[in-house]
């Protein structure tokens, strides 16, 4: 089949996936991590983490995934690692990706267990780590709008 006539199905496929991820984090931060900070309580950040956590790590897969088929036909994959130029954005995109992953790794191992023992160092971490996988995942939208455009 011809990638180039599903690429604008592609990009609708990576935009849905990448608001279902984007999305939930931003609503985790603005409403349960709000109320886990004004009650000093993990619960409604540990609650909506565990609703959200399966359907948008699959999303965000799914947008990997998509995102990396947009990119061959956007780009050769010989120019994706020229950080500085437009194409580079894409490497940047996959060292993001990277990252994130760790994070996450790390997160679901050490910060989890200390989420479901509560207390203070278990609201202390759930607030960074939270903030950071935010910040993490807005770069991604930040570089997609980069490569739309050719910055
Ligand atoms: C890790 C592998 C990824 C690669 C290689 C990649 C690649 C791309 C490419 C090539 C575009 C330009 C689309 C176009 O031609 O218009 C794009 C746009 C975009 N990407 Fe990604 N992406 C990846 C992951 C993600 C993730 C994980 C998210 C969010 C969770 C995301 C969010 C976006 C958004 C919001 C756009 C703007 C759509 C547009 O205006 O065209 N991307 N990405």
């Amino acid at each position: 089949m011809d990638l180039w006539s599903i690429y604008p199905i592609l990009v609708l496929v990576h935009v849905l996936a990448a608001t279902m991820w984007v999305g939930a984090h931003l609503i985790l931060v603005t409403g349960p991590l709000i109320k886990t900070i004004k009650f000093n309580d993990v619960k409604p950040t540990l609650e909506f983490y565990r609703a959200f956590s399966w359907p948008a790590t699959i999303a965000l897969i799914v947008a990997a995934l998509a995102g990396i088929l947009i990119a061959y036909l956007r780009y050769p994959p010989s120019s994706w690692f020229d950080f500085g130029e437009p194409s580079g954005r894409i490497g940047e995109k996959i060292v993001l990706f990277a990252a994130l992953l760790i994070v996450s790794a790390y997160a679901h191992i050490k910060v989890v267990p200390v989420m479901r023992a509560g207390g203070e160092r278990a609201v202390r971490l759930t607030v960074i780590y939270a903030i950071i996988a935010t910040l993490l995942s807005l770069g991604f939208p930040v570089l997609g709008i980069m490569i739309r455009f050719g910055w």
